[in-house]
Order: C-alpha cells, then sequence, then structure tokens
C-alpha cells in the first residue's frame, strides 16, 4: 500500500485559496488536512468554520480535520455539517475522551486522537480499540514550519506495537516537520498517514511534493 497523505491546508496561500484547492482536487493527496485553533488550547489561531464549510463544498478530497481546541465536544455537528469525514480531537483537550469519540462516530464521521509531544502512548491502553487513528504530533501543536521532534519515532514504534497486540486496525497519522527524510523514517517505523504543510504548499511542485511521500 502506497504511503497516505494529508496536505496540510494551514500552510496554504489564502489569497487564493480556490487555487490551492483545485491543486489537491487534481493530486494525489489522499485527504486534506485542517487545522483548526483557538487561541487557547494552542497559543495561535487558524480558522473556523467560516473556511471550513466552502473548503468542504470545493475538496474533491476527505476532509481530515485536527481540533486544536478546548471543549471540541460543542464543535462536531459543525464539522459534520461542513462534510469532515475524519475528526481528530487531542487527548489533552478532552475530559469525557471515551464519549467524546462515541459521539463522533455516531455522527458517521471516523475518529482520531491526536498526543501532544510530552504525552505518553500508553494513555490510550484504554480506549486505542475504539480509535479509527492516532494523531501523533512531531512538533508542539499551533504552528506550521517547526522542526521536527525525532522522540516521535519512539512514540510510534510503541503505538505501533500495541495496536498490533491488539490486533486493531488503528491507523497512525504523524503532524509536524514531514518531509521526505522525516517521512520515510516515519514510514519504517510504521505510520500510515502524513500529514504536510510547508513540504507540500511551500514546494515549487505541491502535486510532485506529494507523490514524493506517496513513494516512500
Ligand atoms: C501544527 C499543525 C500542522 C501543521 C504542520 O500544529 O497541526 O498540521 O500544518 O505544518 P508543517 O508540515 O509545516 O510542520
Ligand atoms: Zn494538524
Amino acid at each position: 500500500m502506497k504511503t497516505m497523505v494529508s496536505p496540510s491546508l494551514l500552510a496554504a496561500d489564502y489569497t487564493c485559496l480556490g487555487k490551492e484547492i483545485d491543486m489537491i482536487n487534481n493530486s494525489n493527496a489522499d485527504w486534506l488536512h485542517c487545522d483548526i485553533m483557538d487561541g487557547v488550547f494552542v497559543p495561535n489561531i487558524s480558522f473556523g468554520f467560516s473556511v471550513l464549510d466552502p473548503v468542504g463544498q470545493i475538496c474533491k478530497k476527505p476532509l481530515d480535520v485536527h481540533l486544536m481546541i478546548v471543549n471540541p465536544d460543542n464543535y462536531i455537528d459543525l464539522c459534520k455539517n461542513a462534510s469532515a469525514e475524519w475528526l481528530t480531537v487531542h487527548y489533552e483537550a478532552c475530559t469525557h475522551l471515551h464519549r467524546t469519540i462515541q459521539q463522533i462516530k455516531s455522527k458517521g464521521m471516523k475518529a482520531g486522537v491526536a498526543l501532544n509531544p510530552a504525552t505518553p502512548v500508553n494513555v490510550l491502553e484504554d480506549i486505542l480499540h475504539d480509535c479509527d487513528m492516532v494523531l501523533i504530533m512531531s512538533v508542539n501543536p499551533g504552528f506550521g514550519g517547526q522542526k521536527f521532534i525525532r522522540h516521535s519515532l519512539e512514540k510510534i514504534k510503541k503505538l505501533k506495537s500495541m495496536i498490533n497486540e491488539r490486533g486493531c486496525n488503528t491507523l497512525i497519522q504523524v503532524d509536524g516537520g514531514v518531509n521526505l527524510e522525516t517521512g520515510k523514517e516515519l514510514i519504517d517505523a510504521g505510520a500510515d498517514v502524513l500529514v504536510a504543510g510547508s513540504f507540500v504548499f511551500k514546494a515549487e511542485n505541491p502535486a510532485e511534493a506529494i507523490n514524493g511521500l506517496k513513494e516512500l
């Protein structure tokens, strides 16, 4: 199976968002990763539903929405309305993670759980079988263009063996500092889906950059 790639819209040129989505539609990208930040859970604000809704209308690839917000439960319906197929919430932002995951699934979306760099993978021991995807953050969330944290590779290996032990088919997604070099190491460690912002959207040829990651 070729590596799955989810380019992160955060690094797109917002003066021509329609053109950027056209590029995604015509590329071999598997999904489009959409980062929603609230300035509370992370020290930055990205965009909200007034952007996500029209993106969902014109994007032909499944939307992979990454909520970096407190109280994500309050926005599950809005994400569904924006036609999100994958919805990822942060472990650190959910007091009742089991309930949140069930709510996401009850709306017909796939549920992902993201872990910050300082959160160990074993906190998911009792919920892993309910997760469609785990997102390992390989930078501290909030900004694009940061340096890859190498310890993420150890977390992925550990998570992969937890998944194999349980025989579940949870996907491992990685987000932050992904390029051809780190991407190769991530795939070798067991990652299934690579999120890439700057590496794709700042490339001279973004469609080629996507193909490069898919070949890893
Ligand atoms: C960061 C976001 C990422 C970001 C990655 O908090 O979750 O999706 O766009 O950007 P790069 O690929 O540039 O590190
Ligand atoms: Zn993200």
